[in-house]
Order: structure tokens, then C-alpha cells, then sequence
């Protein structure tokens, strides 16, 4: 399933850019709430993603690049995140914060940068919903898919047959129609997509071309 990332979208016309990407059909749309501080771009919060809410009716993934999220998850939850993905750098007790989440009625999301190795998350994935394997640096849209992380979702396969755990593998960051064929055969099931899907003239050609190299390579 391919997730369109609206972090290069139009946001003069925010409401038009959501119903054209539901009916280019975006089963559901990753919003990246940055903070300048966590990452170095500050972009949005509450306010955006409560008025996404408002024009779409396809699931949200809340990705939060931000410090002391645990502050802010009973604030996203209402705002009608369906998903909200913490990153394991900027939590003290991910447990305790995946927790938290999993009881304000969201699906919670495990997220971990490009040099944070495997083992660092391996003590919270039986309380995932999700694992979010980044593969560009958190920050910006439009960046190049760093390969070495392919390694990292065969292990998360891994590990979740071994252990019955039961986790969807997800993956942002530089996704194209020449990386995201190896990131479905390497075991990618939610896959987000800022700038091949934003950038292009079609929004529905796109998505379609992308979930179409995703299904063959799966
Ligand atoms: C990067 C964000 C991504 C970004 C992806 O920090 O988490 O969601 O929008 O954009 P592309 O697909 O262009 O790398
Ligand atoms: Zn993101």
C-alpha cells in the first residue's frame, strides 16, 4: 500500500490537494509533523493535521519528528490520527509511549533513522502496530533512498515470524519507481511517497505505478 507523504504539497490549496490524492486513490495519506528541533525544518502540527482531518476520509498517519512527543500523542489522537509513528531517538521509554498510544485508540508506530541499527528497537516490537524504517535522514522530502536499509526490513521479517510478533513493516523516504520494487521484495508493506507522487503530473498514474511495481516485486 503506497501512503502519499503531503510534505511537498500545495498548501495554499490544502483541501484540494487531499481530495485530488484520495481520488487518485491514496488509501490513506502520511502527514510529517516536524519540529525544528528533533529534525532542522519545522513544519506543522496540530492545527494542519486536524484540518486534513476535516476534508479527508481515508486513514492518517501522524509521522512525529519531534522531541517530547509523549506530550503531544492524546493531542494528535483527537485531532484524528488514525496511525501515529514515534521515532525511537527522541523517546526515553518507547514502550511506555507505544503503550500510550495503543490506549488513546491509534495504531502505534515505531519509527528509527537510517543509523539507528535494528537491535537499538528489537525490545519493542512485540508492542508495534507498525515499524517505520526510514530510508533518508527525517527532514525533507525529495531525498535519495539510501539502500543499506533494505537489510534492515529483511530482518524485521524476519524477527516477526520468529517470534509471532505482528507488526506491518513500512518504509519512507526516497521511494520511486526505482527503489520501491526492492523495498516490497525486501518485505515493505505500507510504503510512503512524497516527491514521486507530489512531484508528478498525475497523482493517479503515480500511485498506480507504484503499487503495481510494489505487487509484482512482493
Ligand atoms: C522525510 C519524511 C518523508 C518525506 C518523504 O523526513 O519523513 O515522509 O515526505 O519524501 P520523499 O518520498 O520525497 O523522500
Ligand atoms: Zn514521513
Amino acid at each position: 500500500m503506497v501512503l502519499p507523504s503531503l510534505l511537498l504539497c500545495d498548501f495554499g490549496h490544502l483541501a484540494r490537494e487531499v481530495t485530488h490524492l484520495e481520488e487518485a486513490g491514496a488509501a490513506a495519506l502520511h502527514l510529517d509533523v516536524m519540529d525544528g528541533r528533533f529534525v532542522p525544518q519545522l513544519t506543522y502540527g496540530l492545527v494542519v493535521v486536524e484540518a486534513v482531518r476535516r476534508s479527508a476520509s481515508v486513514p492518517l498517519e501522524a509521522h512525529l519528528m519531534i522531541e517530547d512527543a509523549d506530550r503531544s500523542l492524546a493531542d494528535y489522537a483527537r485531532a484524528g490520527a488514525d496511525i501515529i509513528t514515534v521515532h525511537a531517538e527522541a523517546l526515553t521509554d518507547p514502550r511506555r509511549t507505544l503503550e500510550s498510544i495503543a490506549a488513546l485508540g491509534p495504531k502505534a508506530h515505531l519509527a528509527f533513522n537510517p543509523g539507528t541499527p535494528v537491535e537499538q528497537i528489537v525490545p519493542f516490537l512485540d508492542c508495534c502496530d507498525g515499524v517505520l524504517v526510514m530510508s533518508v535522514e527525517p527532514g525533507y522530502g525529495g531525498q535519495s533512498f539510501k539502500p543499506e536499509v533494505l537489510a534492515k526490513l529483511e530482518t524485521l521479517v524476519h524477527l516477526r515470524a520468529q517470534h509471532r510478533w505482528r507488526y506491518r513493516i513500512c518504509i519512507d523516504g526516497g521511494i520511486s519507481a526505482d527503489t520501491i520494487g526492492p523495498a516490497a521484495a525486501a518485505g515493505a508493506e505500507l510504503i510512503v511517497a512524497g516527491s514521486a507522487v507530489i512531484r508528478s503530473k498525475n497523482y493517479s498514474h503515480a500511485i498506480s505505478t507504484l503499487e503495481q511495481i510494489a505487487s509484482e516485486a512482493a
